[in-house]
């Protein structure tokens, strides 16, 4: 059963920039990265999700409600981490906290102070003078406190150090276990290769493939063929190089990481 649904969603914003026709349906329990480079439309989709933009082509709905209509629901009770945080900019983290709590009627033992500790957030300053990485732990923070079942993270680490960036993917992993379905948006190749079940590739607006991390990489894997002078020199590279010997050539297969997928499809002529 589908937990996110967007069918033939498209915003044209002009010149080319907007979405065309984004089509993309989540798993109850699935890991989703939608991954695309800065200007792709990936928040343009996020934003049509959380229901702040009113779809003009096409529709999409989160546990069957339409984004739109039950806007004020999927608003209250996902787990939402916004591209750019600039919210509430007056506010010290720990009112607007307080604020995200009342506003979705948080019992006290939620999961807030477990969270302001795991991610080290300091959130007696005013949000306007928070570092950027701050305020996306105050996003993380308010994102996951109460421990909704649908996440929608857009591009949820910028701004975080490599430390911080590897204890929000051992949580990712963590809420996939407990059968979360996440929708994650991300530039970063490594972030959605070890965390996703399947992944988009968004470019220009236009989601240009849908695949199992597994299938994106068979499908791009390369294989060369090596002539040897001697069939025993064939059997001795095949062993070394894991490849498959007939008579003096061997056949070997190289492993491609997703990045190198991401180029593929990505790299060079930007206009296509
Ligand atoms: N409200 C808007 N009006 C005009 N252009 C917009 C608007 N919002 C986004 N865009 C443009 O649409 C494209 C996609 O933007 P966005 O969805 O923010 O991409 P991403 O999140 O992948 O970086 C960009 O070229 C952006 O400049
Ligand atoms: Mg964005």
């Amino acid at each position: 059963m589908s937990a996110i649904d967007i069918q033939n969603l498209s915003r044209d914003y002009g010149g080319g920039k907007g979405i065309f026709d984004v089509s993309i349906s989540v798993d109850k329990g699935e890991v989703f990265g939608f991954l695309g480079p800065n200007g792709s439309g990936k928040t343009t989709t996020i934003r049509h999700l959380m229901g702040f933009i009113k779809p003009k082509v096409g529709s999409c709905q989160i546990n069957r409600m339409d984004c739109w209509k039950n806007r004020d629901e999927i608003q209250k009770s996902l787990g939402y981490i916004p591209g750019e945080i600039s919210f509430f900019d007056d506010m010290t983290g720990k009112e607007f906290l307080k604020f995200i709590s009342e506003y979705r009627s948080l019992k006290r033992d939620n999961r807030m102070s477990e969270m302001i500790e795991r991610f080290e957030l300091d959130p007696k300053d005013k949000i306007k003078k928070m570092s950027k990485g701050m305020k996306q732990k105050l996003g993380i923070v308010s994102a996951f406190m109460h421990d909704p079942d649908i996440l929608i993270l857009d591009e949820p680490t910028s701004g975080l150090d490599p430390l911080m960036q590897n204890r929000f993917i051992e949580l990712m992993a963590e809420e996939k276990e407990k059968g979360k379905t996440i929708f994650l948006s991300s530039h970063m190749f490594e972030e959605v290769e070890r965390t996703c079940d399947r992944i988009g590739i968004i470019r220009n607006g236009k989601l240009v493939t849908v695949d199992s991390v597994e299938t994106l990489r068979k499908r791009h894997m390369r294989s060369y063929t090596v002539h040897l002078d001697t069939p025993e020199e064939a059997e001795a590279f095949a062993k070394d190089f894991d490849g498959i010997c007939t008579d003096n050539s061997v056949t070997v297969t190289a492993k491609r990481g997703l990045e190198a997928i991401f180029m593929d499809y990505y790299g060079g002529d930007d206009h296509a």
